[in-house]
């Protein structure tokens, strides 16, 4: 039996480096083991929660859907499409509201949180709340169990979304004929953390991230900008610190090895970022030229995500064939 992976992509902001060794490295690892059949998506209705223009939303899926191709999705091998296209997913999220007891959306962390927000501010407890992040793990829920899935890979924040979805998947084949397969979650509990510019765990709410494709000289501005502590070069340093936590992730053990004594010898914050900026720099600038080229080619990707949604479909339409007999509408 082969496995059946899904994984939704918010366009949501400039894809930076922890994205791609946290998120897009391990999924497309995924890709090369042939027991696998994998779908991966850009969750643009979910993403629309927040978004305030159409140029942000159209903006930010060119970039990430540019970003998962640069990285090395093969959309022969993945399919690869637009939540958006995929008309049978709204129709599947109307249906399962239905079995989801309106209990399970309050328990939903983002918007438990943002009512939590409120009662602290003593504004109205739902003030800034739309339905459709109230309604956000359902149309999740939908996204997974169109596709029959087995295993959703998704970071620590997702795993409840992953429980709520299998709650609803359990919630619908028990009122009904029992035909969606209970998805599990492929949760990546403790990739090692990333360090952004200022030692904190990279995040863009921290504000600051490495963005994975910049121009070379913006790169090694921003490099430039991490901040170590006052040692003199001649000082040996060690391996807890942030340039090293960073050089490790792109570097071979041999040039692990070689920086660590190099570092133990002596050498100034400069000439280590230098190292640093080199080494990222060679690792990234096939993906920077493929990303390019995307970004210039939008109508490529376009059509690369059409072909993908036309793929999708033809599993989705099987799914809500199943789920409209079962419920009785045809
Ligand atoms: N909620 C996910 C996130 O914010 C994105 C997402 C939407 C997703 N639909 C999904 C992830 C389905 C996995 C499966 O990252």
């Amino acid at each position: 039996m082969k496995n059946i992976i899904l994984t939704g992509i918010k366009p949501t902001g400039t894809p930076h480096i922890g994205n791609y060794f946290g998120a897009i490295k391990p999924a497309l690892e995924l890709v090369n083991n042939e027991n696998n059949i994998c779908y991966f998506f850009i969750a643009d209705y979910h993403a629309l929660t927040t978004v305030e223009t159409r140029e942000e939303l159209k903006a930010h899926t060119l970039e990430v859907a540019s970003t998962w191709l640069a990285c090395g999705l093969d959309p022969n091998k993945v399919v690869f499409y637009k939540q958006s296209d995929i008309k049978e997913t709204f129709e599947l999220s109307t249906i399962l509201t239905n079995v989801t007891p309106k209990g399970l959306m309050n328990r939903a962390h983002a918007y438990k949180a943002k009512c939590e927000q409120n009662s602290i501010s003593q504004t109205d407890i739902d003030d800034g709340v739309n339905m459709g992040l109230y309604n956000y793990p359902i149309l999740m829920a939908a996204d997974i169990l169109l596709f029959n899935t087995n295993l959703v890979p998704v970071g620590l924040d997702q795993k409840q979304h992953i429980e709520i979805a299998r709650d609803i998947c359990t919630y619908f084949n028990n009122k009904f004929k029992k035909c969606l397969t209970m998805p599990d979650g492929l949760i990546t509990e403790n990739v090692a953390t990333i360090l952004g510019l200022d030692g904190r765990k990279m995040s863009k709410s921290y504000n600051n991230i490495i963005p994975l494709f910049c121009t070379e000289n913006e790169l090694k501005k921003i490099i430039m900008r991490i901040v170590t502590d006052s040692s003199l070069p001649s000082e040996p340093k060690g391996t807890d610190n942030t340039i090293f936590n960073l050089y490790k992730l792109f570097a071979t053990k041999e040039q692990t090895e070689a920086f660590k004594q190099k570092l133990a010898r002596g050498i100034g914050w400069g000439e280590a970022k230098n190292d640093l900026f080199e080494l990222i720099n060679s690792y990234i600038k096939p993906m920077r030229e493929k990303y390019n080229y995307y970004m210039t080619n939008p109508q490529i990707v376009n059509n690369i995500l059409q072909d993908g949604a036309n793929k999708a479909r033809q599993i989705s339409k099987e799914t809500i064939k199943r789920v409209r007999t079962a419920i009785g509408v045809e």
